[in-house]
């Protein structure tokens, strides 16, 4: 996890690095830390425990004079969260200070190499470990930096996003990944350095995304020089980011999860803009043009992703396999890389990814790569590691999605999976005419039915104040809804920190009705589909046992109406699109009891954005 950031230029870097840092507090938050290069020549560490503002406000007394400085926003991998395991870390001496994203994972063994010669460590970390190295081996053989780091990473397992600071070479940041990403801004005899683009782009639109093994030069004065650990040259191409300022900040919102939730309608419509023609009679997948062969010959599809991606795909898989006829199966990656999977050169392997950064997601990624699978990524940031593994893929194109706890990428990924679905089942031949247009005409319409639902906020906001007292909650949902109870209860768990479990209805008398009494609220996704008639006696059992039950019905259904305690009505819709209609209503719930019970809705507890980390 963690965001880096830095800076070299004409301007001050204190103010360009804490904004950077502020924009990447979804990535961790549990300290952060600066180095800069005094005007005085010094080279000052400053580093706190708490959030960016903490850093801010124990700066205010400090010298932050410089135009050269590299920051960090911390998730603890090693060590506690702590001002001492904080970065920026320095070298013994104090000439050298690092900033690092990601795990380096024979840390241990480095370290007690360098204690062995006499080495000594502030801090826990496996950071401090990689700056002691790198000083180590410019000392021994009194090496400039670049080639210290060079010979350093030589030695290094695991992955790493660096960027480094040395005292003696006062105009100068080396900043270095593996697969952990890095971003260089290119502006006016400036440089920006950042984990993603967005502290870039109120700068410059002018990046490059390193590749695995580059090592980054950036001179005042000089043009970006990028170079391996073996000292080639690489000519990283320079791209023009399109990203909106005002697509990162909060835009009146209160929160960015509650922006998130409400710009859904507008989201979709930007995912299926070019894909879903204007008559709504087509869905076009570049990559299911350009792969045709590969897709069309593959006898099975298996589906990897974490957390709300992976309830994605156990979406992806029902309207998979009924539209295309070609077997599915959805695994957690962290699971599945580790389990010695069959997977031959006859699979396609669909990563979904909302970060395009997830360490579990890359390895099966890489994984199902090595067994000769086709991969096709399903990924939001554009140009982040999992989308370059692939080998084809369709972007959600939701914009940045800055709130820890997922939304509109669960929205947009099920968007692209049923485009994908549609057609590849068009190609594939294995769905009728009447189906494939009556769905891609209802998806066409889907944003607006969406904007319907998010019509329901005050209400839920009225509900969920009654629902604050409780210590835990049961979704339940069958059929495509079941991955819907899975997201709703993921939702309120992560930001209300409410037990919550999602269960398919019918599971419900194996086991959890025995929770049930008449303190536990249970939220049933109950519209008016071919599961109906199952929901309304799995509704019944609820209500024998006195438990209060929430429903999600079907505009105009007045039979639930008169069970239950609660009612939330649904635009009608096509059955395999009430997923993304019925995750509204369940992200606004959650979003308000966690709102109501006071919580940080925004950056919940032990959680960061983008788990780099397995
Ligand atoms: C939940 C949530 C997480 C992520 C998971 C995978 O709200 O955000 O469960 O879905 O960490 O992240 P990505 O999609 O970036 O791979």
């Amino acid at each position: 996890m963690c965001g880096i950031v830095g800076y070299l230029g004409t301007k001050d870097a204190f103010p360009i690095l804490m904004k950077g840092l502020g924009r990447l507090e979804y990535r961790g938050y549990d300290s952060a830390g600066t180095a800069l290069l005094n005007s005085n020549g010094g080279l000052s560490v400053y580093k706190t425990k708490g959030k960016v503002a903490d850093l801010t406000a124990f700066c205010n007394d400090k010298d932050v004079s410089g135009t050269v400085g590299i920051a960090h926003t911390r998730w603890a991998t090693h060590g506690e969260p702590s001002s001492v395991n904080a970065h920026p870390h320095y070298s013994e001496s104090k000439n050298l200070a690092i900033i690092h994203n990601g795990i380096i994972e024979n840390y241990a063994d480095l370290k007690r190499k360098l204690r062995e010669k006499g080495l000594s460590f502030r801090s826990d970390t496996d950071t401090e470990v990689l700056v002691q190295l790198i000083e180590y081996v410019q000392t021994k053989k009194n090496l400039d930096l670049l080639t210290a780091v060079q010979l350093a990473l030589h030695e290094v397992i695991g992955a790493y996003a660096i960027a480094l600071l040395d005292k003696r070479e006062p105009n100068q940041i080396i900043a270095a990944c593996r697969q952990s990403p890095l971003v260089i801004g290119v502006g006016d005899n400036e440089f920006f350095l950042a984990s993603d683009a967005s502290p870039i782009i109120e700068y410059t639109d002018k990046v490059v995304y390193l590749e695995d093994g580059s090592i980054a030069v950036m001179r005042k004065g000089e043009d970006l020089k990028v170079v391996n650990i073996l000292n080639r040259e690489l000519f990283p191409k320079i791209q023009t980011v399109d990203l909106d300022l005002g697509q990162i900040e909060k835009g009146g919102y209160p929160h960015f999860m509650l922006k998130e939730i409400f710009e859904q309608p507008e989201c979709l419509t930007n995912c299926m803009r070019g894909r879903v023609n204007v008559e709504a009679t087509n869905v076009t997948l570049s990559a299911v043009i350009d792969y045709k062969k590969q897709l069309l010959s593959a006898k099975r599809i298996i589906i990897v992703g974490c957390g709300t991606s992976w309830h994605a795909g156990l979406i992806g898989k029902q309207i998979i396999e009924s539209l295309c006829r070609i077997p599915v199966e959805v695994e957690y990656a962290s699971e599945f890389r580790y389990r010695n999977p069959v997977v031959t050169d006859k699979d396609i392997v669909v990563a979904i990814s909302q970060s395009g950064e997830t360490a579990d997601t890359l390895a099966a990624v890489r994984l199902a790569k090595q067994c000769g699978a086709f991969i096709y990524g399903i990924c939001n940031v554009i140009g982040a590691s999992i989308p370059r593994a692939t080998d084809t893929g369709s972007y959600i194109h939701v914009g940045p999605e800055i709130g820890v706890a997922s939304t509109k990428a669960f929205t947009g990924q099920v968007t692209v999976l049923t485009m994908l679905a549609l057609a590849l089942a068009k190609e594939r031949g294995t769905v009728d005419d009447d189906t494939y247009f009556s769905i891609v005409r209802e998806l066409s319409v889907i944003p607006q039915k969406m904007q319907e639902t998010l019509e329901l906020n005050d209400r839920i906001a009225m509900l969920s104040r009654i629902f604050t007292y409780a210590r835990n909650f049961l979704y339940l949902g069958r059929g495509y809804n079941y991955p819907v109870a899975l997201e709703g209860a993921l939702k309120l768990k992560e930001i209300s920190y409410i037990h919550a479990e999602g269960y398919p209805a019918a599971e419900m008398k194996h086991g959890p009705i025995a929770l049930i009494d008449s303190d536990m609220p249970v939220v049933v996704i109950a519209t008016r589909n071919s599961m109906y008639e199952k929901v309304l006696s799995n509704i019944q059992e609820i209500k024998a046992r006195k438990g209060k039950v929430i429903a999600l019905v079907t505009k105009g259904d007045d039979t639930i109406s008169k069970m239950v305690d609660e009612v939330i009505e649904l635009p009608d819709t096509q059955e395999c699109l009430e997923p993304l209609v019925a995750t509204i209503p369940l992200q606004l719930l959650a979003y308000h009891i966690a709102v109501c019970k006071g919580k940080n809705v925004d950056q919940p507890r032990n959680l960061a954005k983008s788990v780099t980390v397995e």
